[in-house]
């Protein structure tokens, strides 16, 4: 699946190509249809979506599997316990530049690049 193209043709390709893998989630996930149709609605706008539930209720396996298929997209995951420092997620200081004097952050490779980042235990 991609995003991102002006042709009209080409969006009816992309909202068929979204369609096949809504159904084939909804399927695969039972009792799942409204939680896949909302991950993707909030995909296109470009919002977050925020899963709750008991554990082990398909939460984690559908947002990976959705998310894990946006062709071209910088795809970023975490899983968070308590002890994850926030420098994981938005980045290290820039160790180098501090000696430099200059205060940065990397911001490469973490969610701060990401297109889609999935973040999971959020509550952690
Ligand atoms: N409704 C469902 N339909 C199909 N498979 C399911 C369903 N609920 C759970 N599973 C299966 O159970 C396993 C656990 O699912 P998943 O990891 O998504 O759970 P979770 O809600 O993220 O759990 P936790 O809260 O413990 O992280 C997966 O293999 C998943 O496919
Ligand atoms: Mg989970």
């Amino acid at each position: 699946m991609s995003f991102g193209t002006q042709d009209p043709h080409d969006g009816r390709e992309t909202a068929g190509r979204l369609r096949a893998i809504s159904d084939e989630l909804s399927d695969r996930f039972y009792e799942r249809a409204d939680v896949v149709r909302t991950l993707v609605v909030t995909l296109l706008a470009g919002q977050h979506s925020l899963v709750l539930g008991p554990p082990g209720t398909a939460k984690s396996e559908p947002a990976r599997e959705l998310t894990g298929r946006v062709e071209g997209a910088a795809y970023w995951e975490i899983l968070l316990s308590k002890f994850t420092a926030p420098t994981r997620m938005f980045g290290p200081i820039d160790v180098a530049a501090l000696a430099r004097g200059e205060y940065r952050q990397v911001y490469e490779g973490r969610a701060t690049t990401a297109h889609v980042a999935f973040i999971d235990e959020i509550f952690k």
